[in-house]
């Protein structure tokens, strides 16, 4: 096993297969067809096509109270393409004619929102609007004609576009269909949004994968062709000069071997995810929210311009390839890395991963390398774990997410990870990578050890199983020259390897003339576009757990329930009052250095600056008084009292130096380490002596809030907030903007609900099928907040959800659609939610329901939106183990819509495939 106390991080050392063809996606990453302003802005104009739909069911459901009013009529859609926000006009909607008593659907905002296309839209480095895209993005257009009319097909992409290209920020129907987002997304992909209104039928269409790293570029096989022997080995590892990395030369840990006398410089790469990694000195970069907040947003659209803008950072400071992104299912919320990835569920995993990575490999970035591959969800004993997963678990749930990021997103790289699946290392096991990743997914890019994951000696068994490239020194690989005198590897896996490793450098044009020579460098940290997709990023993914009634602070509470208008003296209180701060990259590596940014291990960033929590809320003052103290008592007489708790990387952080997994889920015995009254204590003595407590959680994914959440009036995860943090959470607070964020994980009551999480030693852990809110939902298991929850100052009312086609055939697409409707009093992002729940399968094993679509809508107070969602019939499948391929079972299933997946919230309807 490797010694992972060497010096590699230490201070010293180192200092939807889519509904559009994707045309460009051929990709060269020099083609941007990304003029994506053109789309989304679609004009509605043909509303109402899909009214006569078939099996809608009555029912409402209203997403603040939770009750469920019954009863709208179904029948035809109340589709309007009227263009009007009100919502009211039905009778706007002449096409639709099956106008329907009790909703107000008609017109939404969007058909003819002259905004939709445009905030995303754009080239990608046109990503500074952040408030832009707010508003107009909204996924959907307007009847489902509507809002496809413009989208789709001026999107450039094919026939279904939807109102995304431009517009939709939020989440394409995801289940492989489409991939996108609305963003200009796809390396000049048009990504359909959900609708599907040229589909009345439901019937067969062709996805069509993102192709990024294939065909092989001629340069890449001409390259190689001229290699000796000794290159192409030198190709495949990290860079070393003796046999032993040299430590003393930063960065060298970071770059693999190129071929000098080929003019192929060594390969530099830096880690992400949160931003560039810092290595060298100078590496400053934005500090976005951590991954899993971006999650929280649902919104593809920001997960595509947070790669792209984190691709131009890399490039700018010469690096060509991003450790990032992490996809690994979150299968348990202790895990030390949580915060990395993109919560529990394998579709908002892959759909998020695939935007970053879409965003990242345009134009001025740079390649993308997905990690850690596969089953890496434990970090105490990462380097000896070895859980025993059966096929059907491993691919629906944890190769997954990795599959989609393929299909959508196809990056340059994955990253194998460090432990063993079923008795055999990720780095030499065929059946996860070779039969997987190249033979089942048809991938093309190359395959990457995580640091020093490859087995000592191992070359011959890491490179048949598919492995490419070794890093950070060969240590595997300094068999190769021997295991091809021995026979057991073939010079063509040592050139097919090469060749891969080239090709992704070709094709990101790395091995330019122009580019090798040019030495122009720029640092978008700090620059305006960078402040405002770093703010945007909280704005969007910080999750509204509870308010009871005492937010928000500023001018919105007159209008909105009770708040605290009158608030004239705020306290921020406890050890963590002054977060999130930018730590030099000194702090960065210093032991028990809190920054409340996230953490230290290889995610680590330094930022330009970071907003604290009391910066922010002071340039709200207007006459109110901001105080900050480590102290409880600084409670008395304030109006307020917030309390941030923030973990370290000494609680939650990757297991080196310090880092480690959660110990537990509460906030009562252990963690935060560097609290010495624990948070319960702290929060219970805080409401003592003041009762307006709201309790800000800084922490990387679900704490058990059982045991205070009495005391806390208002609770918002804030996750790790990135450096506009300060800013962006008291814009939240105050009302300034509307909470959307949704949670990507599941809050249990009771830490024991949770599936076993084995973080010691090396023995074989079951990885039971059920986690997140699959296993809650399984055994009946008392939730706090489901996965998908999260509060705004509006409320949302669901009615009247429709089935377009109540047969749909096993190459078709389950088009539904449902109205949303705010009923607050302020405008507000909802997160619409689609379930397929499976009652008749004869499958082994099935959730009772699992996420397939999403998106976000932006609604005025009082509008409503008919929201349409698509969902290929072939993401219903389950893996069947005995015939060792994905099987769509043609029986009638359930769909479900709603705000979140707490099953007394959704709408649902069934649908038949045949
Ligand atoms: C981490 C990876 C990271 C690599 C290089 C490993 O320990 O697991 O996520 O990319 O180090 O820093």
């Amino acid at each position: 096993m490797k010694d992972r106390t060497k010096p590699r991080h230490s201070a010293a050392g180192l200092a939807v297969a889519g509904l559009l063809a994707f045309s460009a996606c051929s990709l060269q990453p020099k083609q941007a067809n990304l003029d994506a302003s053109a789309q989304g802005g679609s004009t509605g104009s043909d509303g109402g096509q899909v009214g006569t739909s078939v099996g809608g069911q009555g029912g409402s459901v209203t997403s603040s109270g939770g009750s469920s009013s019954g009863g709208s009529p179904m029948g035809g859609g109340p589709q309007g393409g009227a263009t009007s926000a009100g919502g009211s006009s039905v009778a706007g909607n002449p096409a639709g004619g099956n106008s329907l008593a009790g909703s107000p659907a008609g017109g939404n905002p969007v058909g003819g929102n002259p905004m939709a296309g445009t905030p995303a839209g754009g080239s990608p480095q046109a990503g500074t609007s952040a408030g832009g895209s707010r508003t107009g993005g909204v996924a959907m257009g307007g009847g489902p004609a509507g809002g496809n009319s413009a989208g789709g097909v001026a999107a450039g992409g094919g026939p279904a576009g939807g109102s995304s290209a431009g517009g939709n920020r939020s989440g394409g129907s995801l289940a492989g269909g489409n991939p996108a987002g609305g963003s200009p997304a796809g390396g000049g992909v048009a990504y359909g949004g959900n609708t599907a209104p040229d589909d009345p039928t439901c019937s067969a269409f062709t996805p069509t994968a993102v192709q990024t790293m294939t065909p092989v570029d001629a340069q890449a096989t001409s390259l190689v062709g001229q290699m000796a022997l000794t290159d192409k080995i030198n190709v495949l590892s990290g860079e070393h000069t003796t046999g032993a990395l040299v430590y003393a030369t930063a960065g060298m840990a970071f770059r693999s071997l190129g071929v000098a006398s080929l003019n192929i410089p060594n390969y530099p790469m830096r880690d992400g995810p949160r931003g560039m990694r810092n290595i060298m000195p100078g590496d400053v970069s934005t500090c976005f929210a951590v991954a899993e907040a971006r999650a929280a947003s649902f919104d593809l659209d920001l997960e595509y311009k947070v790669g792209n803008l984190q691709g131009r950072e890399m490039r700018a400071a010469k690096n060509e390839l991003a450790l990032a992104p992490v996809v690994n299912t979150l299968r348990h919320p202790r895990w030390a890395r949580a915060q990395e990835t993109y919560g529990e569920d394998p579709v908002l995993l892959g759909e998020m991963g695939a935007a970053y990575v879409r965003g990242m490999q345009q134009p001025g970035g740079c390649a993308a390398c997905a990690k850690h591959y596969v089953l890496n969800d434990t970090d105490n004993n990462r380097m000896q774990a070895d859980p025993t997963v059966d096929e059907q678990t491993l691919h629906e749930n944890y190769a997954r997410p990795f599959e989609i990021t393929v299909k959508k997103g196809d990056p340059a790289c994955i990253m194998v990870a460090y432990n063993m699946v079923n008795g055999t290392h990720c780095t030499e096991n065929k059946a996860i990578l070779g039969d997987i990743v190249r033979t089942q997914w048809g991938w093309g890019g190359f395959l990457l050890s995580d640091w020093s994951a490859a087995q000592a000696g191992h070359g011959a068994a890491s490179m048949n199983a598919g492995l490419d490239l070794e890093m950070p020194i060969p240590s595997a690989f300094t068999t190769l020259s021997s295991d091809l005198t021995a026979g057991t590897l073939t010079s063509s896996t040592i050139t097919d390897a090469a060749t891969r490793i080239i090709n992704a450098r070709t094709k990101f044009k790395d091995l330019d003339a122009s580019y090798m020579a040019s030495t122009a460098s720029f640092s978008l940290a700090g620059a305006q576009e960078a402040v405002d997709l770093a703010a945007r990023a909280e704005l969007e993914g910080a999750v509204l757990l509870k308010n009871d009634g005492i937010l928000p602070l500023g001018s919105l509470a007159t209008t909105v329930g009770s708040g605290s208008p009158n608030a004239k003296i705020i306290a921020i209180v406890g050890p963590d009052n002054n977060l999130p701060v930018a730590p030099t990259s000194t702090q960065n590596n210093q032991k028990n250095f809190v920054s409340g940014l996230g953490d230290r291990g290889s995610s680590q960033v330094v930022a330009p600056h970071a907003v604290s929590y009391f910066q922010g809320l002071q340039a709200h003052t207007g006459g109110l008084t901001i105080k900050q103290s480590a102290d409880a008592s600084a409670a008395q007489g304030a109006d307020v009292v917030i309390i941030p708790v923030s973990m370290a990387h000494e609680d939650e952080g990757e297991s080196y130096g310090g880092g480690a997994d959660r110990q537990n889920m509460n906030l009562t015995t252990i963690h935060p380490l560097h609290w010495t009254t624990k948070p319960t204590a702290f929060i219970q003595s805080v409401a003592a002596i003041n009762p307006n407590v709201i309790v800000l959680l800084n922490v990387g994914s679900a704490v058990i809030v059982e045991d205070w959440m009495a005391s806390a009036k208002a609770i918002v995860q804030t996750f790790y907030p990135g450096q506009e943090g300060g800013t962006a959470v008291a814009a939240l607070l105050f009302g300034d903007t509307n909470f959307s964020g949704k949670l990507p994980f599941t809050v249990g009551q009771n830490e024991a609900d949770y599936p076993q999480f084995q973080n010691s030693g090396s023995a074989a852990a079951t990885i039971d099928y059920y986690h997140g809110y699959r296993l809650f939902e399984k055994n009946a298991k008392p939730v706090r907040y489901w996965f998908g929850y999260g509060m705004s100052y509006a409320t949302y009312k669901y009615s009247n959800l429709q089935v377009l086609c109540s047969k749909v055939s096993p190459n078709g697409r389950l088009n539904v659609q449902v109205t949303v409707q705010n009923t607050g009093k302020v405008a507000g992002d909802e997160i619409v939610q689609l379930y397929v729940g499976y009652p008749n399968s004869t499958a082994p094993k099935r959730p009772v329901k699992e996420l397939k679509a999403f998106t976000r809508v932006t609604l005025a107070p009082g509008a409503s939106q008919n929201v349409q969602l698509s969902v290929p019939a072939k993401d219903t499948a389950y893996w069947n183990a005995t015939t060792h391929a994905w099987t769509v079972e043609s029986v009638a299933h359930t769909v479900l819509v709603g705000p979140s997946a707490d099953p007394t919230q959704l709408l649902s309807a069934t649908f038949t495939i045949q």
